[in-house]
């Protein structure tokens, strides 16, 4: 099946140029183009990424991608191309500004599309393309190929949501940064991460669904043995729009000052509930010590156990005690 994956490989490669030629080129690539100036993305950013454009057209794609000799069969193993029963053929991105997702290796594998519609309910504001035979979500870290030299450096990775977060991250000379775009973040996406270094800092948008995604992230990365830090942000913020709204100088501060263990993270985050109120003091305690529970290494948990004991003010032993009560039961 290597053949197949190569083909996948050279017919994303094929649409990722023609998209890049649309933003350049092509007289509607206008429309992409002052989008993405609007969004605050500069021309170096843009070339980076390989940003690109298609076309608001019904197939401009699939048919330069036939005329050009690139089987069918291949461009709806990618997801590319769509065929209706009645076999009409239609793009699946149209009028889209197109993010290419690259392997670690940097060839593209798969395609994040955004509309440039800014209050459209009937059409989705992303599209990713499909699981195929070279692209596995769970697998892919968008912007790593782009960061992966500065984790290494930095022996940090951020942790974004969202492509336009890791873009804006970027151009602001914070290069240590990827996005689990289009899945909640999975174990084979840490397990990359860990092949350049073993800290995570979790910068997930200030809304309910990213202090959610926040907490099922920092359990999954210590199960894994890294180590995780959480900076959150002001409601109704996310990284992208922070970034723009204080500078790139006030947001490196911002990260410097914010950027908290989990520990201290979950604990402000049921601090205002738990004041006064034994309760639920207890019931975050729980919490924290289900999720010092999933750390591997034993000493790290004496440490983390430790802190949790003197910010609770409640005895070591007891915690350990619960802790070993939750091994018994299985959690
Ligand atoms: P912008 O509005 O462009 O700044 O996007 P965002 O990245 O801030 O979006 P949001 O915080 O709403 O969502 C975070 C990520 O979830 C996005 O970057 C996408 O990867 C994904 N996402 C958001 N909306 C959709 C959607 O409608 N469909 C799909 N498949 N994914 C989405
Ligand atoms: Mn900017
Ligand atoms: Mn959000
Ligand atoms: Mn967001
Ligand atoms: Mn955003």
């Amino acid at each position: 099946e290597q053949n197949e994956r190569d083909s996948l490989f050279i017919v994303s490669d094929f649409a990722n140029k023609h998209f890049q030629h649309n933003l350049h080129q092509h007289e509607q690539g206008g429309i992409g183009q002052s989008y993405l100036k609007q969004r605050g993305l500069g021309a170096h950013t843009i070339r980076k990424f390989e940003l690109g454009y298609s076309l608001d057209e019904w197939s401009n794609l699939t048919d330069a991608a036939l005329k050009a000799g690139y089987q069918q069969e291949y461009l709806e193993a990618t997801g590319l191309t769509i065929v209706k029963e009645e076999g009409k053929k239609y793009d699946r991105f149209r009028g889209r500004v197109m993010f290419p997702i690259h392997n670690v290796s940097g060839r593209v594998v798969g395609f994040g599309a955004r509309t440039l519609k800014t209050n459209d309910k009937k059409s989705p504001k992303y599209l990713n393309s499909p699981e195929s035979e070279i692209y596995h979500k769970s697998n892919v870290l968008y912007g790593l190929f782009q960061a992966k030299q500065a984790i290494r450096m930095q022996d940090l990775c951020y942790m974004v949501e969202g492509y336009l977060d890791v873009l804006s991250l970027h151009q602001g000379g914070i290069e240590n940064v990827v996005a689990s775009s289009g899945t909640s973040l999975t174990e084979g996406q840490i397990k990359l991460i860990a092949r350049y270094t073993q800290n995570i800092t979790v910068l997930y948008d200030g809304d309910a669904a990213g202090i959610k995604a926040s907490l099922r992230g920092i359990d999954l990365i210590l199960e894994n043995g890294l180590n995780v830090n959480v900076v959150t942000f002001p409601e109704g913020e996310d990284p992208d729009s922070y970034i723009h709204k204080v500078g790139d100088t006030a947001f490196k501060a911002y990260l410097q000052e914010h950027s908290q263990d989990f520990i201290s993270f979950k604990t402000s985050l049921y601090a205002a509930e738990a004041k006064g109120n034994p309760v639920k003091k207890a019931e975050a305690i729980r919490e924290i010590v289900a999720s010092i529970a999933k750390i591997p290494d034993s000493i790290q948990r004496t440490v983390f156990f430790r802190s949790c004991s003197l910010i609770f003010d409640i005895d070591e032993q007891v915690l350990i005690s619960e802790y070993n009560k939750m091994q018994l039961q299985g959690r």
